[in-house]
């Protein structure tokens, strides 16, 4: 086990550049391993989650290569992978695991995903169901877990699908899986969740009285391209809360996505009355990005409603941060999904705060807390969940004495530079 401790820091200054944004770095690989030929990826993730995704398409039988932080990936296409010679090993990563799921559904041959012990804990059938609409076979552990057999389908059947769950994974596996196929198929999304697959295949879609139709078929197949990856706009949030809450602070992040399916955490925070501005906006591979500028500022708690989830669910421990030094209580509705990711953030969140002695109401779909007297010195539980790690390092920075929290490096599934990151800004 290991165990890091957060101090205050007089003050958050200066400039930050992250590494690539994970939702888009994993797509990046995966639309490169789809094109015949060789593209190049720059500012790709460190997360470990990436590995996964690369060793993932490796199996299938794609070269890549890191020169000068540049990846080259040489893809024979999806029509000539190869079958891997063992099972498909997605990690701790639910986009790998979903995504890539949705791409085996239409190979020509037999496959299986396996995951680390909290992966193998995480729902799949919401991917194998629509997925089975092709015609596609799955057979998971318990009916809904890693590891997943995936066996090819006798013949193709395009698919027309209304989510019922608000969730970009099982929406990208159903829009990759209608690539296999002339036909189009068609996604059909209520709630909007980020849409980075849609704009970066160019997917045509049409909106109707807010209801979003997605079309996919194999003429959206992707072709070999340079991609650029802005900044992780998820991984700037922890920083972005620091700078709000430590008073004097002013950050510039540089270069991070600002798609608004992503920046949902920024409009909530904002309408919390923070002092954040978007500078210096450009376009990547049809995604939004440019710099953030934050400066502290006194927040008081608007709360979460069910609508804004999807738009800010992997920010919402830190926004709990966020709201537990805001006036007023802090409390959101409508994100039983956390239930269902690294951990049961929830009950991450709920186990956490009351250790430290924060009154906290649980609820099947969300919490409430209020502000304490909290206990010094507390030792945190990562849950070994990056989210629930690096949310309460960024509350201990707020302690007056600071806080440790136990088994910290699952950090590295998202940003294994936290603690190199936070110590530039903290001087
Ligand atoms: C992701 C989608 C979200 C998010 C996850 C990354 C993606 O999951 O929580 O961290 O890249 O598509 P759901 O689609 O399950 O909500």
């Amino acid at each position: 086990m290991n165990r890091a401790e957060f101090k205050s820091p007089k003050v958050i200054k200066g400039e930050l550049t992250l590494p690539g944004d994970k939702s888009i770095s994993h797509r990046a690989v995966l639309f490169s391993a789809l094109a015949k030929g060789e593209s190049s990826i720059q500012n790709l993730s460190r997360a470990e989650d990436l590995q996964s995704s690369l060793s993932c398409v490796s199996a299938l039988g794609v070269e890549y290569g890191l020169k000068n932080d540049i990846y080259t990936i040489n893809s024979p296409g999806i029509k000539a992978f190869r079958r891997p010679g063992h099972e498909l090993y997605a990690g701790n990563s639910g986009t790998t695991a979903r995504l890539l799921a949705g791409i085996l559904a239409i190979l020509p041959f037999e496959t299986t995903i396996t995951g680390d012990e909290s992966l193998s804990r995480r729902p799949m059938k919401r991917v194998m169901q629509p997925l089975s609409l092709f015609g596609t076979r799955f057979e998971a552990a318990e009916g809904d877990r890693l590891p997943l057999k995936i066996i090819p389908a006798i013949k193709l059947n395009p698919v027309r699908y209304e989510l019922s769950v608000a969730s970009a994974q099982i929406k990208s596996a159903v829009l990759l899986a209608g690539l296999g196929l002339e036909e189009k198929s068609q996604v059909i999304e209520k709630i909007q969740s980020r849409n980075h697959t849609e704009r970066m295949l160019g997917l045509q879609f049409a909106e109707l009285n807010g209801i979003r139709f997605i079309n996919s078929s194999s003429e959206y197949l992707p072709e070999p391209t340079s991609y650029f990856i802005p900044g992780d706009i998820s991984t700037a949030a922890f920083f972005v809360v620091a700078a709000l809450l430590i008073p004097g602070s002013e950050l510039l992040i540089k270069n991070v996505t600002l798609n608004p399916t992503r920046t949902g955490y920024i409009t909530h925070l904002k309408k919390m009355g923070a002092d954040i501005s978007f500078e210096n906006q450009k376009t990547s591979a049809n995604e939004p990005y440019g710099d953030i500028l934050v400066r502290s500022s006194d927040l008081k708690n608007v709360p979460i409603t069910p609508e804004l989830i999807p738009n800010l669910i992997d920010e919402i421990p830190i926004l709990a941060v966020a709201g537990y030094f805001a006036e007023g209580d802090f409390e959101v509705r409508g994100a039983e999904e956390l239930r269902v990711k690294e951990s049961d953030r929830i009950a991450a969140l709920i186990h956490n705060f009351t250790l430290a002695g924060v009154e906290m109401e649980e609820f099947k779909d969300g919490f409430k807390l209020q502000r304490g007297t909290v206990r010094a010195n507390p030792i945190f539980e990562s849950f070994h969940d990056h989210r629930i790690a690096m949310a309460f390092a960024i509350y201990s920075l707020l302690l007056a004495d600071g806080g440790k929290i136990d088994n910290f490096d699952c950090v590295k599934i998202s940003n294994p530079e936290f603690i190199n990151h936070l110590s530039l800004i903290t001087g």
